[in-house]
């Protein structure tokens, strides 16, 4: 056995340092084993010193069990030390004396904010929410909404088609109205609806057009509905989204599905601004769906709750809604 002028043997010096490290808990027990066998005085160090006395052949062997012995036992150490801090950390290291962090919540999307609130101020007047399929065909998006192949309100629309090898009517739809027609087509009046969803149109964006954006269709037919229940109930909507003094302005406009067609315009700070179509219902619109025009009316609008929420909150960038940046989402 390798024994060095100290008569220490490494193979004693190994039991003696794996026994002592077995019983160090704490950093200073550790930090005193480390110091004894390790240390600059320590007793492997010592070994070492003494390899110069011995003959050259003895001085081999006990050198390289010795330094063996130290790779060996700074392993041990740092495996020891690691242990000891991840067995103590549940109860040692947090500190309670610190101030809490808030802990990060996610949140609901600014669309599907102003979207809440839109339907639900409807929802109060008696509107019940439905919801409708993105990708659309084009008799619902077009046709049935007295829009033919070739009328020329279908530029208005510039539309994305959906490559289909069976068929070539599909498309993501361009606005929510195609609602009107299917939620007609599946229940007799009285109907009263509101649909929130995304649209899709083919067009270059800029600070107030993306190519997707969403839209709170409105649908009320009945019996006896007026132009005097489409302009109260969208006062009234105005009056919750704005407030209660904010005024009002219809204008004529056109869309094929409605008549007579309006756009309405809310005045903020002095300006005029549009934020949504509306009309009476267009009896071609009505019969399409085997409605009888001559006993029932009603009125449909259309809105953009991104539009409604940039006014709202001052947004100059209608693309801002869409850039997953959580400098702009989180301020909502
Ligand atoms: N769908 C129309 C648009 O996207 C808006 C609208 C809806 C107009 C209902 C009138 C009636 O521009």
């Amino acid at each position: 056995m390798a024994e060095t002028q100290t008569g220490e043997s490494v193979v004693g010096l190994k039991d003696d340092a794996v026994a002592a490290l077995l019983v160090a808990e704490s950093s200073e027990q550790l930090e005193a084993w480390r110091v004894e066998f390790l240390g600059r005085k320590g007793r492997l160090t010592t070994v070492l010193r003494g390899l110069g006395s011995l003959d050259i052949e003895q001085r081999k062997v006990a050198g390289a069990a010795a330094n063996h012995l130290r790779v060996e036992l700074e392993t041990l150490f740092e495996e020891r030390q690691q242990q000891a801090i991840s067995t103590r950390a549940p109860a040692g290291s947090i500190d309670v004396t610190l101030p809490g962090r808030k802990s990060s919540l996610g949140g609901l999307h600014p669309s599907t904010q102003m979207i809440r609130e839109i339907t639900q101020a409807f929802n109060e007047m008696g509107f019940q929410t439905i919801e409708g399929p993105e990708i659309e065909l084009e008799r619902y998006n077009f046709d049935l909404l007295n829009i033919p192949a070739g009328h020329p309100a279908r530029d208005k629309w510039d539309t994305i088609w959906v490559d289909s090898e069976s068929r070539g009517d599909m498309l993501l739809r361009t606005h929510t109205s195609p609602m009107q027609a299917r939620v007609m087509e599946t229940s007799d009046p009285p109907v009263r609806v509101v649909v929130p969803g995304k649209c899709y149109r083919y067009e270059s964006t800029d600070a107030t057009h993306e190519w997707h954006f969403n839209q709170v269709e409105g649908l009320a037919v009945d019996e006896g509905i007026t132009f005097a229940d489409l302009k109260g109930t969208l006062y009234e909507f105005a009056r919750r989204i704005f407030g209660a003094s904010r005024k009002v302005r219809f204008r004529c406009d056109y869309f094929p599905f409605v008549e007579p067609g309006v756009d309405m315009s809310i005045d903020w700070n002095g300006n005029w601004i549009e934020i949504l179509g509306a009309g009476m219902v267009h009896p071609k619109v009505l019969e399409g769906v085997g409605y009888d025009s001559s006993k029932y009316t009603g009125f449909a609008f259309g809105m953009g709750p991104e539009r409604v929420s940039m006014l709202r909150n001052d947004i100059n960038d209608i693309r801002h809604f869409f850039a997953n940046d959580l400098r702009f989402l989180t301020q909502f």
